[in-house]
């Protein structure tokens, strides 16, 4: 995954001193796409105005001697419990170890992603970035820590650093034309062929100009009786150049519960009308504001006492950001359908009801009501390009998401490979979901296993992982004969769990030492064969 923007021809090089005959390496650690992105976009800006470039996956940094490196940017992000994004482990590793060489030529700035919702808060950036300095390198510009609505800060952050890179490089300052390209360049989410070819003309409908999508299908289903709420909701592509892949995301912008916003104004004393600016600095009233342009889920437990303007409450917000679910169709099947599988997030805490802002959001939504979608690509979640190949899926509850993607495409491509798949869910009775379309695939031979695990069916808890472990000669079996093995789901407790099993099966069935095992699915990893979209 080595993109190398292609270096420009013999005589300009000539010609211009001024360019730096070092190249700059944009490292990624990317779990979503999100860093990849920037990254890239960075790589395209610097080669705009000739600045010999690589932008590198940090799966491959062994492909250059990092000691022997002048200058390197990352965009690292964070995942889980602050842990680095699976293509960066490896790299965390040798950076971390005690035999990690100096890196004393080596200057560098690193832009960290996170979640501030979570702990450990960009933790893998953070990590990096320290152990960088302790190794010798030189920081030329201060870490930033970019929470989810990262765009305006990520690319404040970026100018900067690109102002510096001349005169560190000492060059005459290439600043302007390269800021000015920078602002040119508004952020864009491109489809997967696209990032491949930078010279398709980008779609229109992005991140910054989502398109309105149409409902046109929201059921249940999980049935009476569940303790969930789980819905198949169907959008409409109509209208939009928009496509995608199996294993991409769509991005959805919510807006808030209406009674929320309602509290909000009656608790804190407002009248709604107040004019407030939004974050992009229109101005429109409060009501509005609130309804459509900022997270306001924890605001009555921030700001609970009267008195605050209704511009400084505002100013103290941070702004609504798309949600990102991964898509449950494939577009060989549905060209111009998104399907999602969403679980309905209501819970009670401190005495007050707490809904998820999106979920609750797709629930109530009509095909009146448009939904503002934009595609998230994910390269590192994909089928594996030869179709003969086996594939292990483990997809408990919403994880099953991207698999029935997956399986609705090798079945419309007629894909010889073997397909496994793990389901977990409560209870068989309420929520096994795709049930039918499941168990068809089944008896077609497209699925080849189906594996379901009902963690509340009986006494005792029976999950994804356990039902691995009784069949771990059989996976081994299949990650022999070169499969490739996928997780989807929650990152915190379920992922880890499933990694934990699959290091077991390869001692158990592999006869591995656990070094050995551990060598073996870092392998796996490196080889892009072990993939996780975790959340
Ligand atoms: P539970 O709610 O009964 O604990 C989808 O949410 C399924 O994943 C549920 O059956 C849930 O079980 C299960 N689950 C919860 N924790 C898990 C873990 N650590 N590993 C695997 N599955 C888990």
């Amino acid at each position: 995954n080595l993109l190398v923007f292609p270096s420009f021809k013999q005589e300009e090089k000539e010609q211009s001193l001024s360019i730096p005959q070092t190249t700059i390496r944009i490292f990624y650690g990317s779990q979503t796409g999100n860093a990849e992105e920037l990254a890239k976009r960075m790589g395209r800006k610097l080669q705009s105005v000739n600045f010999p470039v690589t932008v590198m996956d940090l799966a491959d940094y062994k492909k250059v001697d990092l000691t022997k490196e002048s200058y390197a940017l990352f965009c690292v992000s964070t995942f889980g419990e602050g842990e680095p994004p699976d293509n960066a482990r490896e790299f965390w590793e040798f950076l971390s170890s005690p035999e990690a060489p100096r890196l004393e030529n080596l200057k560098y700035a690193l832009l960290a992603l996170g979640d501030s919702a979570y702990p450990d808060f960009c933790q893998a950036g953070k990590n990096i970035d320290k152990r960088l300095e302790e190794l010798g390198a030189q920081r030329i510009f201060p870490r930033i820590d970019c929470d989810v609505d990262y765009e305006e800060s990520a690319t404040k952050w970026i100018e900067n650093v690109f102002e510096i890179l001349p005169r560190t490089l000492q060059l005459p300052t290439q600043e302007d034309s390269l800021i000015r390209e920078l602002k040119e360049e508004s952020p864009k989410i491109l489809t997967f062929q696209q990032t491949l070819s930078p010279k398709i003309p980008h779609p229109p409908h992005t991140k910054q100009n989502p398109f309105p999508s149409r409902v046109l299908e929201n059921r249940r289903l999980t049935l009476m009786g569940s303790e969930k709420e789980t819905r198949h909701i169907e959008l409409s592509l109509e209208g939009s150049e928009l496509c995608y892949l199996p294993g991409d995301a769509v991005g959805i912008y919510p807006t808030n519960w209406p009674v929320l916003v309602q509290e909000i104004i009656e608790t804190l004393g407002y009248t709604g009308e107040e004019i407030v600016p939004t974050p992009n600095g229109e101005n429109v009233p409060l009501r509005e504001a609130l309804y459509r342009y900022y997270e306001i889920n924890s605001i009555l437990d921030d700001f609970p006492k009267k008195g605050i303007g209704a511009v400084e409450l505002v100013k103290n917000l941070r702004s609504l950001s798309p949600r990102y679910y991964s898509i449950a169709s494939s577009p060989k099947v549905y060209e111009m359908e998104i399907h999602l599988t969403v679980v309905v997030v209501r819970y009670i805490q401190h005495g007050r009801w707490r809904r998820g802002v999106c979920s609750n959001f797709l629930a109530e939504a009509t095909p009146k009501v448009p939904i503002p979608i934009f595609i998230r690509p994910n390269p590192n979640f994909r089928l594996p390009s030869d179709p003969s190949t086996p594939i292990i899926m483990i997809g408990p509850g919403t994880g099953v998401a991207p698999f029935r993607a997956f399986l609705q495409e090798r079945a419309a491509t007629g894909a010889k490979g073997k397909n496994w798949l793990f389901f977990g869910e409560q209870h068989r009775s309420t929520d096994f979901f795709y049930q039918e379309e499941l168990e068809n695939y089944l008896k077609e031979g497209i699925l080849t296993h189906l594996d379901t695990a009902f963690s509340r069916d009986q006494s005792y808890k029976i999950y994804v992982q356990h039902r691995m472990l009784e069949k771990a000669q059989d996976i081994w079996s299949w990650l022999q004969e070169g499969a490739y093995i996928y997780v989807c789901g929650d990152a915190h407790r379920m992922a880890k769990d499933v990694d934990i099993a699959l290091h077991q099966i390869c001692e158990t069935a592999g006869g591995l030492s656990k070094e050995k095992a551990q060598e073996y699915i870092q392998n796996l990893r490196s080889s892009k064969r072990y993939l996780r979209d975790v959340y």
